[in-house]
């Protein structure tokens, strides 16, 4: 006989409520408390939603103690090895592994795409020249739903899958844009015949006055990181592309919120973050100070690229981008790279201190990814958005789920008010 279905009983006062519990295909069981309202006339209460679960996904799966990250089933550490950024594209799309034909009809339609309305690069000029590119992308990205009516209807099926290879193909372009802008270089445009990463290099570090011929390394370690942020299940940006979609806004716009949410430190802007914080610490011997800095609670001060809400033991991705630094700095020459040897230092300093380890504090995504993307010629500034380019399918791709699961309305939280009660207007002479 089929297991009887399980559920939760809430006691409150004399009362009591059973709400059913739904069971995965991996990690916990959930509470539905979709009814609760309805039926005790109480809200639950979750700021930051540590213990929220927004939605149904099948899209990619975080073990937070075993550190696990599965893309539709599959671990990032096989595919970051073994497979490539727009094959990660099409599983994340479409919830399998593309066939030959399927992987080569994908990477067509993408490459076929990378150019944009030629009009849009006046938006750049609308900027001034020591604008954050993230502030470009936010406007840019924003701006492609005055440009590309055709695919801005969610409720078409064909015109979001539209709006998703236009995404999918734009943002290198635009993200590189944003850096050629902001170093009065001219802006460069995508070549047909080079694969994603490498037309991204190319587009930022190509100049008209000379030949550019991408360095495989670099290249190879480009489409890497870009496979190591593809997605994340439900952090802050997704969950504001979501939120932003549950209105019925148009992908465009949605994905601008996305870009928006991530450039904070605390989340995508924390590769910024970090690299400056380890050129500031600069040397071995003044670790000890910022890790003392990081403990004290009267400093605001927190080690950039270190903790994160779900991982509670290591963050695989900072495993791989790890060993990548390594690889790429070696291949450079650099192996002898400063920022890298205090990364280093700091990391084993920090996981020896009973603080760190007593609060599962480790380095996550981006303590690794800065040192790599420095050491392949970006400028700080470009760190965030290249998660953002990177992340770009992740959006999509939840923003696509969404939008097909008939469970979707808009977003609404309730709060628990703590403010004033009913009470009379006072005419300003009685006051
Ligand atoms: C990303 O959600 C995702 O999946 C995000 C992401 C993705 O792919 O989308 O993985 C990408 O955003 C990675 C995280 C990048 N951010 C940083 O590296 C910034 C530094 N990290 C912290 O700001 C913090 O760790 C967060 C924001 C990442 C996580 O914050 P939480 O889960 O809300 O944890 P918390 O702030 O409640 O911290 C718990 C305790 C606190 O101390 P107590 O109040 O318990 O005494 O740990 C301390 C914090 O003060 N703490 C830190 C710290 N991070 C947390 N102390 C020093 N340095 C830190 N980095």
């Amino acid at each position: 006989m089929a297991d009887a279905p399980k559920s939760a009983t809430l006691t409150i006062g004399d009362n009591s409520y059973d709400l059913p519990i739904h069971s995965p295909t991996a990690g916990p069981d959930v509470v539905d408390i979709r009814k609760l309202y309805g039926q005790a006339g109480v809200f639950t209460y979750d700021p930051g939603f540590t213990s929220t679960a927004s939605c149904d996904s099948t899209i990619t799966f975080i073990d937070g103690d075993e550190g696990v990250l599965l893309h539709r089933g599959y671990p990032i550490d096989q595919l970051a090895s073994k497979s490539h950024y727009l094959e990660v594209c099409y599983l994340l799309l479409y919830g399998n592994l593309p066939s030959a034909a399927q992987l080569e009809e994908f990477e067509s339609l993408v490459t076929n795409h990378t150019m944009l309305h030629e009009q849009m690069q006046y938006f750049y000029r609308g900027f001034r020249r020591d604008a954050h590119p993230m502030a470009i992308m936010t406007g840019v990205v924003g701006a492609m739903s005055a440009f590309y009516h055709d695919s801005t209807d969610i409720h078409d099926a064909h015109q979001r899958e539209v709006a998703s290879i236009r995404l999918i193909a734009k943002m290198p372009t635009i993200a590189a844009w944003a850096y050629k802008f902001s170093i009065g270089q001219p802006f460069v445009y995508p070549r047909n015949d080079l694969d994603y990463a490498s037309n991204f290099l190319r587009m930022c570090f190509a100049v008209p006055a000379e030949d550019y011929e991408v360095n495989p390394i670099l290249s190879r370690a480009m489409d890497r990181i870009f496979t190591l942020h593809a997605d994340h299940e439900q952090n802050a940006s997704t969950s504001t592309v979501r939120l932003a979609s549950s209105s019925g806004a148009n992908p465009f716009a949605c994905i601008a919120a996305g870009i928006a949410c991530l450039w904070g430190p605390a989340h995508g802007g924390a590769n910024q973050a970090c690299l400056e914080m380890l050129k500031e610490i600069g040397t071995p011997d003044r670790i000890p100070e910022y890790i003392a800095r990081a403990k004290d609670k009267e400093d605001p001060f927190r080690l950039m690229g270190f903790g994160h809400r779900v991982y509670k033991n290591f963050d695989p991705r900072a495993t791989v981008m790890k060993q990548s630094a390594d690889e790429v700095l070696d291949l450079l020459g650099v192996e002898n790279n400063p920022v890298l040897a205090v990364a280093k230092e700091l990391e084993a300093a920090a996981l020896a201190d009973p603080y760190f380890s007593e609060k599962k504090l480790f380095p996550n995504v981006d303590f690794y990814s800065g040192v790599i993307l420095e050491a392949m010629g970006f400028p700080t500034s470009m760190f965030t958005p290249i998660f953002a380019l990177s992340r770009t399918v992740g959006w999509i791709s939840q923003w696509k789920e969404m939008i097909a699961d008939p469970q979707n309305k808009i977003g609404r939280p309730r709060q628990l008010y703590q403010g004033e009660t009913t009470r009379d207007y006072v005419d300003i002479e009685n006051r």
